[in-house]
């Protein structure tokens, strides 16, 4: 196991003339005038250590195993280095071949592989360069996560992954059972009978914590969830995934303009902490992937939110008249074309958009006092559209009862929810942070499936 300061990234940092042990992957070789140039790699960085090995060092038998993809480990000491870029390189005396890779089939062979490509061997694609910069940036973007909530006050809570609830009353959930598909438990009027399976009634993957995190909320102040969410909507989209992580606080004693706040602020310390831990990685994005994505992030980084409600959103795009794909009026919802016009030409910073029609939110949303529209709100930001979606909650129990019938759903699979607004209740308030999303705008990928490992979608769970 590699200790700290054992790593790639660490050696990079010692003074020449170190005598170290470099282990990692190797993703090229070059032969050159008796001597043999190792590009090595273990993940800790972006760029890759040098290797420089003399043609009578390290016997031949043993140089002939060292390929693209194969896993060795280098004696030697640091010399400087004449390639640009690095200050160190390692001088190598001895090699150990962990596990050679057969050129002939190593899938993972060439530069400038498509990402498409690289999806198909998604066990091999965190060796690649775009991979490795991706996979360490979700890493500090998660980890900034956890810090903001916790520098302030935050407790992370563990919602389930199998409820019995739709948390946003939308129908869109993967079934949870241990039935046997091909013979099924009949009640009497031939439907499912759903009391002899697993957990007595039918069981579902989460579609989002919330509802299990307001009742945290109203125990522990503020609190924050962060774990996978699953949503079984047929999008074959280049923002959609079928399992992706979401990040939800929920605050008690908190309306929709602290909650409002607290998301730009929140986004803003994401992108300040990535910055300062990863402009590697970053530099990589902005030279090699898209070339807005460092301007992007400082401008985000320096500009205030705009905040405009959704009627007013409506009038803007009505006067743009720009032929929308999806032709708007009060009460459509808001297209990815309109989200992006709205970022991206009007206000050219992130827009918060308040206010929606009621029918076009979750049940749980607080009605306001034109009986219309609820106190939802959604971030956009430009390339992405919408980044955040969150709400202040309906926290009075006889407003919330109408809202739940009106809307179809069954009252009784609420019960708990309905309780908390009988004890206790509160003004509170919260959101969900997709981080895929946040990843795709710090990388500037421009595909959903290239910022999870293991990506997701219809038709597709391999690996
Ligand atoms: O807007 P959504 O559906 O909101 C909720 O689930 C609320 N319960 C959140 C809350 O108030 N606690 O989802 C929140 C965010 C979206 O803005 C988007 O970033 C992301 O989750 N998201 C998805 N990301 C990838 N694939 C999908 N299918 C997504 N659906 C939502
Ligand atoms: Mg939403």
């Amino acid at each position: 196991m590699l200790q700290p300061g054992e790593y790639i990234k660490d050696i990079f940092q010692m003074p020449v003339g170190t005598s170290v042990t470099a282990r990692g992957w190797v993703k090229t070789k070059r032969d050159s005038k008796g001597i043999s140039f190792i590009q090595l790699n273990d993940g800790s960085v972006f760029t890759d250590l040098q290797v420089v090995i003399d043609a009578d060092v390290v016997p031949e038998e043993t140089m002939q195993l060292v390929t693209t993809g194969s896993c060795i480990s280098v004696e030697g000491d640091l010399v400087e280095s004449p390639a640009k870029g690095q200050a160190v390189e390692l001088k190598g005396k001895s090699v150990e071949v962990h596990g050679s890779a057969d050129p002939a089939t190593y899938p993972l062979q060439k530069k400038g592989a498509s990402m498409e490509f690289l999806r198909e061997i998604a066990h091999l694609r965190p060796r690649s360069n775009t991979f490795g910069a991706v996979f360490r940036l979700r890493h500090a973007a998660s980890y900034a996560i956890h810090k903001f909530f916790q520098e302030r006050g935050f407790i992370w809570v563990h919602t389930p992954v199998i409820t019995a609830s739709d948390a946003e009353g939308a129908g869109a959930m993967f079934g949870v059972t241990t039935l046997d598909l091909m013979n099924l438990p009949r009640t009497e009027d031939r439907g499912i009978d759903w009391t002899k399976d697993f957990f007595g009634k039918q069981a579902y993957l989460t579609v989002s914590g919330q509802l299990e995190g307001e009742t945290f909320a109203e125990a522990l102040s503020n609190i924050y969830t962060f774990g996978p969410t699953f949503r079984a909507e047929n999008s074959n989209t280049p923002r959609h995934l079928a399992e992706f992580w979401m990040v939800e606080p929920e605050m008690a004693f908190c309306d929709l303009d602290d909650d409002r706040h607290l998301a730009e602020d929140f986004l803003k310390y994401i992108i300040a902490y990535v910055v300062d831990t990863r402009m590697d990685d970053l530099e990589f994005f902005n030279n090699r992937i898209d070339n807005t994505v460092l301007e992007t992030l400082e401008h985000v980084a320096n500009s205030d939110f705009e905040h405009i409600t959704y009627t007013e959103t409506i009038e803007i795009l009505e006067k743009a008249n720009r032929g929308w794909e999806f032709p708007v009026k009060w009460g459509v919802d808001l297209q990815s074309e309109h989200e992006r016009y709205i970022t991206e030409e009007v206000f050219k910073k992130p827009v918060v958009v308040t206010d929606y029609p009621k029918e076009i939110k979750a049940f749980y949303m607080r009605m306001n006092d034109d009986g219309k529209t609820v106190r939802a709100m959604d971030v956009l930001l430009p390339r992405i559209g919408e980044i955040i979606g969150g709400s202040q909650r309906e926290e009075r129990h006889d407003v919330l009862v109408e809202k739940i019938e009106s809307m179809g759903l069954p009252l009784e699979a609420y019960w708990w929810y309905l309780e908390l607004r009988k004890y206790g209740s509160v003004p509170h308030a919260g959101f969900g942070l997709g981080l895929e999303r946040m990843i795709m705008y710090l990388t500037g990928m421009k595909n959903i499936r290239d910022v999870i490992p293991f990506p997701r979608t219809p038709g597709n769970a391999e690996f």
